[in-house]
């Protein structure tokens, strides 16, 4: 079924950003189209001007065959030397790597604690810990480890240690549950794993050392545990023998401890990374070192167009993948300064963001539309009280943006002419993939659009058949040839990276959106197309949420389905069928919602519970959520033929209705 969509904003805008780099999309697509002629000569290009210990014998090779690629095979590297040793060297030693403020403020608003470590400070701690973790803990190239650190720069200390000695990282989100932190490390296979005492967050502090013991009492491949002492908890429960303080392991090591850095393969992975999807577990995203460099650094040029003058501010928690790549390595890979927060935008005052720019000049803002959105609740003055004169540039993540959004934030950090875009990307693809290029060749801006896809990279929209579509039409987002920067694969799961990437279409990554390609050639992702929600810009799968339900003893069956949210972007909402001897009641509501952030986490907080009898189903038994979604969007139902009862339809219907 073809859908077609409208262009939903009328302006094209020219930011300003110096008259020679602005193109016509015309000259951009020619540019585009060059690219592509040879996307190996184009890449190995790129990766030339990073600093390799062995250079690569072959650019692209599919290992043992597609859809398993490797970049840069035969070459070596390592990425903690690239993000700081290459700078320590070579002129940035006194630079400002990490900017970071702390939660907790004086009486008159102002942050308690900031750190500023320079690339000699992060290289030394980078060290010292490196040290640690090879002397003191054994560990090797190929061991992983889990790090779940708040958003200290110990986190960024820890990942960089890792890589130093090849140590593949996984880090989970400080906000996960016991269960779900113990599912990744278990999966993983994590030999020790990195926490703090605790944290703040709205001025509570989060108890992360309790967390982790709990969930070490089901992840039995962890040996040992390293706390730093965040907030100074005095009834931490230490383990001894397994437990161990990251001041006491570190006041032995000397300040000017070295440890060589690991020359990887290019192909070896730097870190795993956890996402949901629509079936099973989440999924453990396995990216490389080579690849990832050369994509990051491709994309702090063009997209953000670092310069070493920049202060760079993405307002990501590190425990997500847009953190990973846009806090901590891309930055550091290019030797700028970075800006990493604790706490929320909201706490103690909706201002954060903008007291952040203001009291380190940030000059590059990275940000979210549910963030804006979040912000925009609370007026313009808050906005207005601060001088945010030093932002050239920004771009947002993680969902499409609103046409609302975009000229809130355009008009009052932008001031109606700093470069503003929409850049798309998932945790599998590592960077940057769609967005307008600024730092390279910007066409003119169109509020809302991704704009075209980077150079040397294929991405297009195809209808159900893999064909691509006519501007205008409606279809599914697809990268046509691999790129670097791409996953290897899952995690101990080759055959669901396959299935779920390189199936759909044969020969093209399927990336689970949908998108429109205009008369310009500028894409507009559009959603998810899947069961995939994303909540907040936080992405979840239905499966995940249902899993849980249905561990309640009073749940029979339950679907999942997300519903449009002003703020949120999508909430979650749920369609439950009770067992026998169970009753509908508020209290079984707040206790499913309990189950479900005990299990998933707080993210995962459903906005409403409808109980019915039945749920819609095709006559083989697979629930129907399209239909639900549908009911409860106010979307056409679409095709039911092959459903199997109609009064379950119904039944839905009058329980949204009741609702509302
Ligand atoms: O649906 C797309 C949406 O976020 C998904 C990827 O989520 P995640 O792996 O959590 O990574 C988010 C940060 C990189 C995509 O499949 N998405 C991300 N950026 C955009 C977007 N949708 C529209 N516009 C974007 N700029």
């Amino acid at each position: 079924m073809s859908v077609t969509w409208a262009l939903p904003f009328k302006e094209k805008i020219i930011p300003e950003l110096g008259k020679e780099r602005t193109v016509d999309p015309e000259e951009y697509r020619r540019i585009h189209q060059e690219s592509l002629k040879d996307i190996e000569a184009f890449w190995s290009n790129v990766a030339r001007e990073l600093e390799w210990f062995k250079p690569w014998d072959k650019v692209l090779v599919a290992d043992p065959q597609p859809p398993f690629y490797k970049w840069f095979v035969g070459g070596k590297l390592n990425a903690s030397y690239l993000a700081l040793d290459r700078h320590v060297k070579g002129g940035r030693k006194n630079k400002v790597a990490i900017i970071w403020e702390g939660e907790p403020v004086d009486q008159n608003g102002n942050p308690l604690e900031v750190r500023k470590l320079t690339y000699y400070d992060l290289w030394r701690e980078v060290n010292r810990l490196a040290y640690v973790l090879k002397n003191k803990f054994g560990l090797k190239k190929g061991d992983t480890i889990g790090i779940y650190l708040p958003m200290i720069p110990e986190l960024p200390i820890a990942m960089l240690a890792a890589a130093r000695l090849g140590v593949i990282f996984t880090v989970v989100f400080s906000g996960f549950t016991a269960q779900a932190l113990a599912d990744r490390l278990n999966d993983a296979e994590a030999k020790l794993v990195i926490t703090a005492d605790g944290g703040y967050r709205r001025g509570r502090v989060i108890r992360l050392k309790d967390i982790v013991d709990k969930a070490l009492e089901q992840s039995p491949t962890v040996k040992n545990v390293i706390v730093y002492r965040r907030v100074g908890l005095n009834d931490v429960n230490m383990v001894k023998g397994r437990d161990y303080w990251w001041h006491e392991l570190m006041s032995d090591v000397p300040m000017n401890t070295y440890v060589e850095p690991e020359p990887v393969e290019s192909e070896h992975p730097l870190y795993i990374l956890y996402t949901s999807g629509t079936t099973g577990k989440p999924k453990g995203i396995v990216h490389d070192t080579g690849g990832y460099m050369v994509l990051l650094h491709a994309t702090m040029k063009w997209v953000f167009d670092a310069r070493e003058d920049d202060i760079h501010f993405c307002t990501a928690d590190i425990g997500w993948v847009t953190g990973h790549s846009y806090i901590v390595f891309g930055p550091l890979l290019e030797g700028m300064t970075t800006i990493m927060y604790e706490g929320a935008p909201d706490y103690p005052n909706p201002d954060r963001w903008w007291a952040i720019v203001e009291r380190y000049g940030a000059t590059i803002l990275y940000t979210s539309p549910t963030g804006i959105r979040t912000l925009m609740r609370f007026g313009d003055d808050w906005v207005k009280k601060h001088d945010l004169s030093t932002i050239r540039l920004m771009h947002s993540v993680g969902e499409p943006i609103n046409p609302e959004a975009w000229r809130w934030l355009w008009k009052l950090a932008g001031r109606e002419k700093v470069p503003f875009g929409s850049t798309w990307w998932m945790t599998e693809t590592g960077g940057i993939l769609i967005s307008h290029a600024p730092g390279l060749a910007l066409v003119p801006l169109k509020p809302g659009t991704n704009g075209p896809p980077l150079p040397g990279v294929d991405a297009d929209v195809v209808d159900d058949n893999g064909n691509p579509v006519q501007p205008g039409q409606r279809g599914y987002l697809v990268i046509k040839r691999p790129w670097p920067g791409m996953l290897l694969t899952i995690w101990k799961d080759p055959d669901r990276y396959v299935k779920t990437y390189w199936s759909k279409f044969p020969g093209m990554f399927y990336a689970g959106d949908y998108a429109v390609k205009d008369e310009d050639g500028y894409l507009w992702i559009l959603g998810r197309a899947d069961e995939v929600i994303k909540v907040a810009g936080h992405r979840l799968g239905t499966y995940e949420l249902e899993s849980a339900l249905i561990q309640h003893p009073a749940v029979a069956e339950a679907a999942v389905v997300g519903v449009p949210d002003q703020v949120k972007g999508e909430v979650p909402v749920a369609y439950v069928v009770l067992r026998q001897g169970y009753q509908p009641s508020e209290q079984l509501k707040a206790e499913l919602n309990n189950k479900v952030r005990e299990l998933v986490g707080p993210i995962a907080t459903l906005s409403n519970i409808f109980f019915v009898t039945k749920l819609p189903k095709t006559r083989s038994g697979k629930i129907m959520r399209r239909l639900v979604k549908a009911v409860v969007t106010g979307q056409p139902l679409g095709d039911v033929t092959t459903l199997e009862d109609e009064a379950s339809v119904e039944e839905v219907k009058r329980a949204y209705e009741e609702f509302k």
